[in-house]
Protein backbone atom coordinates (compact mmCIF):
# COMPACT_ATOMS: atom_id res chain seq x y z
CA UNK A 1 0.00 0.00 0.00
CA UNK A 2 1.55 3.32 -0.92
CA UNK A 3 1.33 5.11 2.61
CA UNK A 4 2.25 8.41 3.07
CA UNK A 5 5.11 9.38 5.56
CA UNK A 6 3.24 9.36 9.31
CA UNK A 7 3.95 13.47 10.18
CA UNK A 8 5.95 14.12 13.74
CA UNK A 9 1.96 14.62 15.44
CA UNK A 10 1.25 11.56 14.35
CA UNK A 11 3.73 9.46 15.70
CA UNK A 12 3.05 10.45 19.21
CA UNK A 13 1.38 8.11 22.10
CA UNK A 14 -0.83 9.46 24.71
CA UNK A 15 -2.27 8.09 27.64
CA UNK A 16 -5.73 5.97 27.01
CA UNK A 17 -7.34 7.67 30.31
CA UNK A 18 -6.40 11.26 29.02
CA UNK A 19 -7.72 10.60 25.59
CA UNK A 20 -10.86 9.51 26.73
CA UNK A 21 -11.20 11.71 28.77
CA UNK A 22 -10.57 14.63 26.18
CA UNK A 23 -12.94 12.78 23.80
CA UNK A 24 -16.15 13.12 26.43
CA UNK A 25 -14.85 16.90 26.44
CA UNK A 26 -15.77 17.37 23.69
CA UNK A 27 -18.20 14.95 22.49
CA UNK A 28 -19.99 17.29 19.87
CA UNK A 29 -17.15 16.49 17.42
CA UNK A 30 -16.02 13.10 18.60
CA UNK A 31 -17.77 11.07 16.59
CA UNK A 32 -17.99 8.99 13.54
CA UNK A 33 -17.07 11.90 11.11
CA UNK A 34 -13.68 11.71 11.02
CA UNK A 35 -10.57 13.15 10.09
CA UNK A 36 -11.54 16.34 12.92
CA UNK A 37 -10.00 20.32 12.53
CA UNK A 38 -8.74 18.67 8.50
CA UNK A 39 -6.46 22.36 8.49
CA UNK A 40 -4.24 21.23 10.89
CA UNK A 41 -4.44 17.37 11.39
CA UNK A 42 -4.41 16.54 7.49
CA UNK A 43 -1.75 19.74 6.29
CA UNK A 44 0.41 17.15 5.70
CA UNK A 45 -1.01 15.39 3.69
CA UNK A 46 -2.35 17.38 1.19
CA UNK A 47 -1.80 16.38 -2.40
CA UNK A 48 -1.02 19.33 -4.77
CA UNK A 49 -3.56 20.21 -7.48
CA UNK A 50 -1.65 19.26 -10.03
CA UNK A 51 -1.24 15.87 -8.96
CA UNK A 52 -4.97 14.70 -8.00
CA UNK A 53 -5.20 12.84 -11.57
CA UNK A 54 -1.88 10.71 -10.76
CA UNK A 55 -1.88 9.89 -7.14
CA UNK A 56 -5.86 9.11 -7.32
CA UNK A 57 -5.72 6.85 -10.49
CA UNK A 58 -2.16 5.07 -8.39
CA UNK A 59 -4.92 4.89 -4.83
CA UNK A 60 -7.59 2.93 -6.91
CA UNK A 61 -5.43 0.88 -9.00
CA UNK A 62 -5.35 -2.47 -6.97
CA UNK A 63 -8.77 -2.12 -5.94
CA UNK A 64 -11.28 -4.74 -7.19
CA UNK A 65 -14.56 -4.21 -4.77
CA UNK A 66 -15.78 -0.94 -3.95
CA UNK A 67 -19.06 1.15 -3.37
CA UNK A 68 -20.68 3.59 -4.97
CA UNK A 69 -22.41 7.19 -3.60
CA UNK A 70 -24.33 9.57 -6.23
CA UNK A 71 -25.21 12.79 -4.38
CA UNK A 72 -28.24 14.47 -5.53
CA UNK A 73 -28.50 18.15 -3.94
CA UNK A 74 -32.33 18.93 -4.89
CA UNK A 75 -34.86 19.24 -2.60
CA UNK A 76 -38.31 20.94 -2.45
CA UNK A 77 -37.29 23.33 0.51
CA UNK A 78 -34.94 23.76 2.34
CA UNK A 79 -35.21 22.35 6.18
CA UNK A 80 -33.48 24.60 8.77
CA UNK A 81 -31.87 22.06 10.68
CA UNK A 82 -30.47 20.04 7.25
CA UNK A 83 -26.68 19.83 7.46
CA UNK A 84 -26.01 18.33 4.01
CA UNK A 85 -25.25 19.70 0.74
CA UNK A 86 -28.53 21.20 -1.18
CA UNK A 87 -28.46 23.87 -3.43
CA UNK A 88 -30.95 26.51 -3.05
CA UNK A 89 -34.48 25.07 -4.11
CA UNK A 90 -35.62 27.85 -6.41
CA UNK A 91 -32.72 26.53 -9.27
CA UNK A 92 -33.48 22.96 -8.89
CA UNK A 93 -35.43 22.78 -12.17
CA UNK A 94 -32.76 25.32 -13.78
CA UNK A 95 -30.25 22.75 -12.97
CA UNK A 96 -31.72 18.95 -12.83
CA UNK A 97 -30.97 17.79 -16.37
CA UNK A 98 -27.38 19.26 -16.46
CA UNK A 99 -26.37 18.01 -12.87
CA UNK A 100 -27.62 14.51 -14.11
CA UNK A 101 -25.22 15.36 -17.41
CA UNK A 102 -22.37 16.50 -14.91
CA UNK A 103 -22.69 13.45 -12.78
CA UNK A 104 -22.38 10.97 -15.94
CA UNK A 105 -19.44 12.80 -17.22
CA UNK A 106 -17.31 12.57 -13.89
CA UNK A 107 -18.30 8.88 -13.83
CA UNK A 108 -16.74 8.51 -17.07
CA UNK A 109 -13.60 10.28 -16.20
CA UNK A 110 -13.37 7.74 -13.08
CA UNK A 111 -13.81 4.86 -15.61
CA UNK A 112 -10.87 6.06 -17.83
CA UNK A 113 -8.66 6.66 -14.95
CA UNK A 114 -9.31 3.63 -13.04
CA UNK A 115 -8.52 1.55 -15.98
CA UNK A 116 -10.21 -2.01 -15.05
CA UNK A 117 -13.80 -2.68 -14.36
CA UNK A 118 -14.54 -2.62 -10.41
CA UNK A 119 -16.69 -4.90 -8.49
CA UNK A 120 -19.75 -2.44 -6.95
CA UNK A 121 -20.23 -4.39 -3.94
CA UNK A 122 -23.32 -1.34 -2.51
CA UNK A 123 -24.61 1.70 -4.22
CA UNK A 124 -26.43 4.59 -2.39
CA UNK A 125 -28.36 7.40 -4.21
CA UNK A 126 -28.68 10.01 -1.50
CA UNK A 127 -29.19 13.55 -0.97
CA UNK A 128 -30.62 15.88 -0.88
CA UNK A 129 -33.53 14.53 -1.86
CA UNK A 130 -32.93 12.38 -4.96
CA UNK A 131 -36.72 11.25 -5.01
CA UNK A 132 -37.15 14.88 -6.32
CA UNK A 133 -35.44 14.06 -9.49
CA UNK A 134 -36.95 12.84 -12.62
CA UNK A 135 -37.07 9.00 -13.34
CA UNK A 136 -35.42 9.29 -16.35
CA UNK A 137 -32.39 11.12 -14.57
CA UNK A 138 -32.40 8.73 -11.83
CA UNK A 139 -32.74 5.89 -14.48
CA UNK A 140 -29.62 7.12 -16.67
CA UNK A 141 -27.32 7.23 -13.44
CA UNK A 142 -27.86 3.30 -12.72
CA UNK A 143 -27.81 2.76 -16.35
CA UNK A 144 -24.53 4.38 -16.65
CA UNK A 145 -23.32 2.76 -12.97
CA UNK A 146 -24.30 -1.04 -14.67
CA UNK A 147 -22.20 -0.26 -18.46
CA UNK A 148 -19.18 1.30 -15.90
CA UNK A 149 -18.92 -1.14 -12.88
CA UNK A 150 -19.37 -4.87 -12.42
CA UNK A 151 -22.61 -5.09 -9.64
CA UNK A 152 -21.84 -8.22 -7.54
CA UNK A 153 -24.62 -10.44 -7.57
CA UNK A 154 -27.69 -9.73 -4.65
CA UNK A 155 -26.07 -6.19 -4.15
CA UNK A 156 -28.37 -4.05 -3.14
CA UNK A 157 -29.30 -0.06 -4.50
CA UNK A 158 -30.60 2.29 -1.86
CA UNK A 159 -32.37 5.95 -2.31
CA UNK A 160 -33.73 8.78 -0.18
CA UNK A 161 -37.10 9.91 -0.28
CA UNK A 162 -39.18 12.48 1.43
CA UNK A 163 -42.88 11.22 2.86
CA UNK A 164 -44.56 14.10 0.36
CA UNK A 165 -43.02 12.59 -2.55
CA UNK A 166 -43.80 9.10 -1.87
CA UNK A 167 -47.45 9.77 -1.16
CA UNK A 168 -47.79 12.22 -3.92
CA UNK A 169 -45.98 10.30 -6.82
CA UNK A 170 -46.72 6.54 -6.03
CA UNK A 171 -45.96 6.37 -9.73
CA UNK A 172 -42.47 7.47 -9.24
CA UNK A 173 -41.92 5.49 -5.91
CA UNK A 174 -42.77 2.18 -8.51
CA UNK A 175 -40.50 3.43 -10.78
CA UNK A 176 -37.92 3.67 -8.90
CA UNK A 177 -38.21 -0.25 -8.13
CA UNK A 178 -38.64 -1.50 -11.40
CA UNK A 179 -35.02 0.26 -12.23
CA UNK A 180 -33.85 -2.60 -9.36
CA UNK A 181 -33.58 -0.21 -6.79
CA UNK A 182 -34.54 -2.16 -3.28
CA UNK A 183 -34.13 -0.12 -0.38
CA UNK A 184 -36.07 2.98 0.27
CA UNK A 185 -35.45 5.35 3.38
CA UNK A 186 -38.00 8.54 4.32
CA UNK A 187 -37.63 10.93 6.44
CA UNK A 188 -39.97 11.20 8.91
CA UNK A 189 -37.74 13.19 11.24
CA UNK A 190 -40.83 14.44 13.94
CA UNK A 191 -44.27 14.36 13.91
CA UNK A 192 -45.82 17.18 15.79
CA UNK A 193 -47.13 19.96 12.74
CA UNK A 194 -46.35 22.72 14.70
CA UNK A 195 -42.56 21.19 15.62
CA UNK A 196 -42.12 20.50 11.66
CA UNK A 197 -43.56 23.94 10.72
CA UNK A 198 -40.49 25.83 12.94
CA UNK A 199 -38.11 23.32 11.55
CA UNK A 200 -38.99 24.42 7.95
CA UNK A 201 -40.29 20.76 7.28
CA UNK A 202 -43.04 20.39 5.38
CA UNK A 203 -45.03 18.20 6.72
CA UNK A 204 -49.00 17.50 6.33
CA UNK A 205 -49.87 15.02 8.88
CA UNK A 206 -50.21 10.85 9.89
CA UNK A 207 -51.95 10.20 7.26
CA UNK A 208 -49.68 11.58 5.10
CA UNK A 209 -47.36 9.59 6.37
CA UNK A 210 -49.15 6.52 6.05
CA UNK A 211 -50.18 7.13 2.47
CA UNK A 212 -46.59 7.55 1.53
CA UNK A 213 -45.39 3.75 3.47
CA UNK A 214 -49.06 2.53 1.66
CA UNK A 215 -47.14 3.51 -2.11
CA UNK A 216 -43.56 2.85 -0.43
CA UNK A 217 -45.01 -0.96 0.32
CA UNK A 218 -47.41 -1.00 -2.72
CA UNK A 219 -44.33 -0.70 -5.25
CA UNK A 220 -42.97 -3.43 -3.73
CA UNK A 221 -39.83 -2.50 -1.19
CA UNK A 222 -39.56 -4.47 1.35
CA UNK A 223 -36.31 -3.20 2.86
CA UNK A 224 -38.08 0.11 4.09
CA UNK A 225 -35.88 2.30 6.50
CA UNK A 226 -37.62 5.92 8.08
CA UNK A 227 -35.56 8.35 9.67
CA UNK A 228 -36.21 9.89 13.29
CA UNK A 229 -34.76 13.15 15.09
CA UNK A 230 -33.84 14.27 18.46
CA UNK A 231 -33.00 16.98 20.29
CA UNK A 232 -34.34 20.00 18.84
CA UNK A 233 -34.97 23.23 20.86
CA UNK A 234 -38.72 22.62 21.50
CA UNK A 235 -38.65 19.27 21.63
CA UNK A 236 -40.23 17.54 24.29
CA UNK A 237 -39.13 13.98 25.92
CA UNK A 238 -42.94 13.73 25.44
CA UNK A 239 -42.84 14.72 21.72
CA UNK A 240 -40.23 12.93 21.07
CA UNK A 241 -41.80 9.36 22.63
CA UNK A 242 -44.97 10.42 20.20
CA UNK A 243 -42.75 10.52 17.25
CA UNK A 244 -41.42 7.14 17.80
CA UNK A 245 -44.59 5.63 18.53
CA UNK A 246 -46.12 7.20 15.53
CA UNK A 247 -42.69 5.64 14.02
CA UNK A 248 -43.66 2.00 15.12
CA UNK A 249 -46.81 1.99 13.83
CA UNK A 250 -45.79 3.16 10.23
CA UNK A 251 -44.20 -0.75 10.60
CA UNK A 252 -40.65 0.50 8.29
CA UNK A 253 -38.35 -2.68 8.44
CA UNK A 254 -35.55 -0.21 9.97
CA UNK A 255 -35.58 2.97 12.42
CA UNK A 256 -32.99 5.12 12.26
CA UNK A 257 -32.50 7.63 15.21
CA UNK A 258 -30.49 11.15 14.08
CA UNK A 259 -29.62 13.32 17.63
CA UNK A 260 -29.31 16.88 16.04
CA UNK A 261 -26.07 17.93 15.25
CA UNK A 262 -25.93 21.75 15.01
CA UNK A 263 -22.61 22.73 13.55
CA UNK A 264 -22.79 24.61 10.47
CA UNK A 265 -26.64 24.53 10.47
CA UNK A 266 -29.26 26.87 10.57
CA UNK A 267 -30.43 26.31 13.96
CA UNK A 268 -27.00 26.62 15.25
CA UNK A 269 -28.21 29.50 17.62
CA UNK A 270 -30.05 26.98 19.52
CA UNK A 271 -27.99 24.61 20.34
CA UNK A 272 -27.87 26.18 24.02
CA UNK A 273 -31.38 26.00 24.48
CA UNK A 274 -31.04 22.17 24.38
CA UNK A 275 -30.41 20.44 27.94
CA UNK A 276 -28.24 17.55 27.54
CA UNK A 277 -30.04 15.80 30.08
CA UNK A 278 -33.08 16.00 28.21
CA UNK A 279 -31.35 14.67 24.87
CA UNK A 280 -29.91 11.36 26.56
CA UNK A 281 -33.56 10.73 28.02
CA UNK A 282 -34.37 10.44 25.07
CA UNK A 283 -32.50 8.32 23.38
CA UNK A 284 -32.85 5.98 26.42
CA UNK A 285 -36.66 6.71 25.53
CA UNK A 286 -36.80 5.52 22.48
CA UNK A 287 -33.99 2.52 22.83
CA UNK A 288 -36.94 1.04 25.43
CA UNK A 289 -39.88 1.53 22.71
CA UNK A 290 -37.95 0.40 19.94
CA UNK A 291 -36.93 -3.26 21.88
CA UNK A 292 -40.14 -3.15 22.80
CA UNK A 293 -41.62 -3.11 19.81
CA UNK A 294 -39.43 -6.11 18.72
CA UNK A 295 -36.72 -3.90 16.47
CA UNK A 296 -32.77 -4.68 17.16
CA UNK A 297 -29.95 -2.90 17.41
CA UNK A 298 -26.72 -3.87 19.56
CA UNK A 299 -25.11 -0.89 21.90
CA UNK A 300 -24.07 2.10 20.43
CA UNK A 301 -25.92 1.62 16.35
CA UNK A 302 -28.81 3.74 15.89
CA UNK A 303 -30.50 1.91 12.55
CA UNK A 304 -32.82 -0.54 14.55
CA UNK A 305 -34.39 -3.49 12.61
CA UNK A 306 -36.90 -5.79 12.81
CA UNK A 307 -35.61 -8.12 10.03
CA UNK A 308 -33.58 -11.02 11.57
CA UNK A 309 -30.26 -11.45 10.66
CA UNK A 310 -30.87 -7.94 8.55
CA UNK A 311 -28.76 -4.80 9.79
CA UNK A 312 -30.66 -2.37 8.34
CA UNK A 313 -28.34 -0.36 6.64
CA UNK A 314 -27.60 -0.32 3.09
CA UNK A 315 -25.13 -2.42 1.65
CA UNK A 316 -23.17 0.75 0.69
CA UNK A 317 -23.03 1.64 4.24
CA UNK A 318 -22.96 -1.72 5.60
CA UNK A 319 -19.42 -2.52 3.51
CA UNK A 320 -18.01 0.97 4.54
CA UNK A 321 -18.59 0.07 8.29
CA UNK A 322 -17.98 -3.29 8.76
CA UNK A 323 -15.13 -3.85 5.95
CA UNK A 324 -13.73 -0.44 5.14
CA UNK A 325 -14.82 -0.94 1.48
CA UNK A 326 -13.44 1.92 -0.76
CA UNK A 327 -16.01 3.98 -2.19
CA UNK A 328 -15.98 6.61 -5.05
CA UNK A 329 -18.46 9.69 -3.95
CA UNK A 330 -19.72 11.27 -7.17
CA UNK A 331 -21.24 14.63 -7.40
CA UNK A 332 -21.56 18.00 -5.18
CA UNK A 333 -19.38 18.07 -1.91
CA UNK A 334 -19.54 13.87 -2.32
CA UNK A 335 -16.69 12.18 -0.28
CA UNK A 336 -14.45 9.45 -1.77
CA UNK A 337 -12.33 7.11 0.40
CA UNK A 338 -9.59 4.69 -1.16
CA UNK A 339 -7.47 2.59 1.15
CA UNK A 340 -4.87 5.08 1.17
CA UNK A 341 -6.64 8.69 0.08
CA UNK A 342 -9.68 10.70 1.09
CA UNK A 343 -11.24 13.04 -1.43
CA UNK A 344 -13.73 15.58 -0.97
CA UNK A 345 -15.26 16.98 -3.98
CA UNK A 346 -16.01 20.84 -4.69
CA UNK A 347 -19.67 22.71 -4.16
CA UNK A 348 -19.98 21.72 -0.30
CA UNK A 349 -18.98 25.19 1.75
CA UNK A 350 -20.90 27.30 -1.36
CA UNK A 351 -23.33 24.74 -1.87
CA UNK A 352 -23.65 25.69 -5.54
CA UNK A 353 -23.26 23.55 -8.55
CA UNK A 354 -20.65 26.09 -10.37
CA UNK A 355 -17.15 25.38 -8.79
CA UNK A 356 -18.01 21.78 -9.22
CA UNK A 357 -19.09 21.90 -12.70
CA UNK A 358 -16.08 24.17 -13.93
CA UNK A 359 -13.81 20.94 -13.35
CA UNK A 360 -15.88 18.46 -14.69
CA UNK A 361 -16.53 20.40 -18.18
CA UNK A 362 -12.59 21.30 -18.00
CA UNK A 363 -12.39 17.39 -18.00
CA UNK A 364 -10.54 17.63 -14.33
CA UNK A 365 -11.57 15.48 -11.47
CA UNK A 366 -13.78 17.97 -9.09
CA UNK A 367 -12.01 17.68 -6.13
CA UNK A 368 -11.15 20.04 -3.85
CA UNK A 369 -9.28 18.83 -1.35
CA UNK A 370 -7.31 15.36 -1.72
CA UNK A 371 -5.24 13.68 1.19
CA UNK A 372 -2.74 10.77 0.66
CA UNK A 373 -3.02 9.12 4.42
CA UNK A 374 -0.62 7.79 6.61
CA UNK A 375 -1.54 4.50 8.10
CA UNK A 376 -2.87 5.64 11.84
CA UNK A 377 -5.27 8.30 9.43
CA UNK A 378 -6.27 5.61 7.36
CA UNK A 379 -6.69 3.05 10.74
CA UNK A 380 -8.35 5.99 12.53
CA UNK A 381 -11.29 6.63 10.01
CA UNK A 382 -11.55 2.55 9.29
CA UNK A 383 -12.66 2.87 12.93
CA UNK A 384 -13.93 5.73 13.47
CA UNK A 385 -16.34 4.46 10.73
CA UNK A 386 -16.77 1.26 12.31
CA UNK A 387 -18.68 3.11 15.46
CA UNK A 388 -21.59 3.35 13.17
CA UNK A 389 -22.30 -0.33 14.38
CA UNK A 390 -20.75 0.39 18.20
CA UNK A 391 -18.22 -2.39 17.29
CA UNK A 392 -14.94 -2.48 15.22
CA UNK A 393 -14.69 -5.60 12.91
CA UNK A 394 -11.19 -7.65 14.22
CA UNK A 395 -11.06 -9.68 10.97
CA UNK A 396 -11.38 -6.86 8.45
CA UNK A 397 -9.29 -4.87 10.69
CA UNK A 398 -6.24 -7.18 10.09
CA UNK A 399 -7.35 -8.05 6.69
CA UNK A 400 -7.20 -4.42 5.83
CA UNK A 401 -4.04 -3.15 7.35
CA UNK A 402 -1.91 -6.26 7.36
CA UNK A 403 -2.01 -6.33 11.70
CA UNK A 404 -4.37 -7.08 14.68
CA UNK A 405 -6.50 -4.43 16.21
CA UNK A 406 -4.67 -5.37 19.31
CA UNK A 407 -1.16 -5.11 17.96
CA UNK A 408 -2.02 -1.44 16.61
CA UNK A 409 -3.41 -0.25 19.75
CA UNK A 410 -2.10 -2.19 22.64
CA UNK A 411 -2.91 0.13 25.49
CA UNK A 412 -6.20 1.39 24.18
CA UNK A 413 -7.30 -2.22 23.74
CA UNK A 414 -6.14 -3.13 26.92
CA UNK A 415 -8.33 0.15 28.49
CA UNK A 416 -11.58 -0.71 27.08
CA UNK A 417 -11.37 -3.93 27.84
CA UNK A 418 -10.14 -3.44 31.86
CA UNK A 419 -12.70 -0.24 32.31
CA UNK A 420 -15.63 -2.47 30.72
CA UNK A 421 -16.07 -0.06 27.78
CA UNK A 422 -15.84 -2.83 25.34
CA UNK A 423 -15.66 -6.34 25.07
CA UNK A 424 -15.11 -8.93 22.54
CA UNK A 425 -18.52 -10.61 20.90
CA UNK A 426 -17.61 -12.79 17.84
CA UNK A 427 -15.55 -11.47 15.33
CA UNK A 428 -15.81 -8.06 17.02
CA UNK A 429 -14.40 -5.73 19.61
CA UNK A 430 -17.72 -4.14 20.46
CA UNK A 431 -19.34 -1.61 23.23
CA UNK A 432 -21.09 -2.06 26.32
CA UNK A 433 -24.14 -0.92 27.16
CA UNK A 434 -22.07 1.05 29.48
CA UNK A 435 -19.59 1.91 26.94
CA UNK A 436 -22.25 3.06 24.32
CA UNK A 437 -23.26 5.72 26.88
CA UNK A 438 -19.51 7.34 26.98
CA UNK A 439 -19.17 6.51 23.30
CA UNK A 440 -17.51 9.59 22.49
CA UNK A 441 -14.65 8.93 24.69
CA UNK A 442 -14.18 5.62 23.58
CA UNK A 443 -14.17 6.50 20.15
CA UNK A 444 -11.38 9.27 20.26
CA UNK A 445 -9.04 6.26 21.45
CA UNK A 446 -8.81 4.76 18.30
CA UNK A 447 -8.32 8.49 16.09
CA UNK A 448 -4.58 9.23 14.82
CA UNK A 449 -2.10 10.95 17.64
CA UNK A 450 -2.59 14.63 15.82
CA UNK A 451 -6.70 14.69 16.08
CA UNK A 452 -6.20 13.29 19.79
CA UNK A 453 -3.49 15.85 20.38
CA UNK A 454 -5.99 18.46 18.79
CA UNK A 455 -8.90 17.43 21.41
CA UNK A 456 -6.33 17.48 24.19
CA UNK A 457 -5.45 21.17 23.21
CA UNK A 458 -9.03 22.60 22.19
CA UNK A 459 -10.88 24.89 24.60
CA UNK A 460 -13.97 23.29 25.98
CA UNK A 461 -17.00 25.59 24.86
CA UNK A 462 -19.16 26.06 28.05
CA UNK A 463 -21.96 25.65 25.58
CA UNK A 464 -20.81 21.83 24.88
CA UNK A 465 -20.29 20.43 28.04
CA UNK A 466 -21.70 17.30 28.57
CA UNK A 467 -24.39 15.94 30.52
CA UNK A 468 -24.45 16.27 34.48
CA UNK A 469 -26.22 12.78 34.95
CA UNK A 470 -23.30 11.49 32.34
CA UNK A 471 -20.39 13.47 34.56
CA UNK A 472 -21.92 11.83 37.94
CA UNK A 473 -21.58 8.42 36.31
CA UNK A 474 -18.06 8.75 34.54
CA UNK A 475 -17.23 10.21 38.47
CA UNK A 476 -18.14 7.01 39.86
CA UNK A 477 -17.27 4.57 37.80
CA UNK A 478 -13.56 6.38 36.50
CA UNK A 479 -13.20 8.30 39.23
CA UNK A 480 -11.98 11.43 36.81
CA UNK A 481 -11.82 15.19 37.28
CA UNK A 482 -13.96 16.63 34.55
CA UNK A 483 -13.58 20.03 33.51
CA UNK A 484 -15.57 22.24 35.73
C1 LIG B 1 -30.09 13.43 3.30
S1 LIG B 1 -31.37 13.33 4.43
C2 LIG B 1 -32.46 12.34 3.40
C3 LIG B 1 -33.90 12.29 3.46
C4 LIG B 1 -34.80 13.33 2.80
N1 LIG B 1 -34.12 14.40 2.17
C5 LIG B 1 -35.70 13.83 3.90
O1 LIG B 1 -35.33 14.79 4.55
O2 LIG B 1 -36.76 13.23 4.09
C6 LIG B 1 -30.84 12.05 5.55
C7 LIG B 1 -31.23 12.21 6.99
O3 LIG B 1 -30.24 12.95 7.71
C8 LIG B 1 -30.82 13.43 8.91
N2 LIG B 1 -30.30 14.79 9.17
C9 LIG B 1 -30.42 15.88 8.39
N3 LIG B 1 -29.81 16.94 9.00
C10 LIG B 1 -29.29 16.51 10.17
C11 LIG B 1 -28.56 17.13 11.24
N4 LIG B 1 -28.25 18.42 11.23
N5 LIG B 1 -28.19 16.35 12.29
C12 LIG B 1 -28.50 15.03 12.33
N6 LIG B 1 -29.19 14.40 11.35
C13 LIG B 1 -29.59 15.12 10.28
C14 LIG B 1 -32.33 13.39 8.71
O4 LIG B 1 -32.89 12.43 9.58
C15 LIG B 1 -32.49 12.96 7.27
O5 LIG B 1 -33.62 12.16 7.06
S1 LIG C 1 -33.50 17.10 5.61
FE1 LIG C 1 -33.86 16.16 3.63
S2 LIG C 1 -35.50 17.46 2.70
FE2 LIG C 1 -34.66 18.64 4.37
S3 LIG C 1 -33.10 19.93 3.39
FE3 LIG C 1 -32.04 18.09 4.21
S4 LIG C 1 -31.94 16.68 2.55
FE4 LIG C 1 -33.50 18.25 2.01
Amino acid sequence: MNWNQPSKADQQQYPPRQIFEAGLRHHHIANTAYPINHNWTMKPYRVRRQDFETVTAAAWADIQEMGLYVHIPFCQTRCNFCEYTVINPADNARSEDGYFDLLLQEMAQYQNLLDTRKTLTGFDIGGGTPALAKTENIARIIEAARAAFEFEPGMQISIETTPLIAAHEPEKIAAFRGMGIERISMGVQVTQLSLAKKLGRQYKGFEGLREAVYNIRAAGFQKFNIDLMYGFAGQSVADWRDSVEKGIELEADYITLYRMRYKGTGLQAQANRVSKEVVAEMAATANQLLHQAGYVAPPGKNTYSRLPGDVGTSDYLTNRVVKGTPYLGLGLGAQSLSHNTLAYNRGAGPKSITPYEKEVRANRLPIQDLYNMALPVSMAKFISVSFYFGEINRTYFERKFGSTLESQFPAEVEFVLAEGLMKYRGDCLSLTSHGAKVYNGVIALFYAPAVKLHLLQRPVDLSERMPAQLQRELRRSFEIKLAA
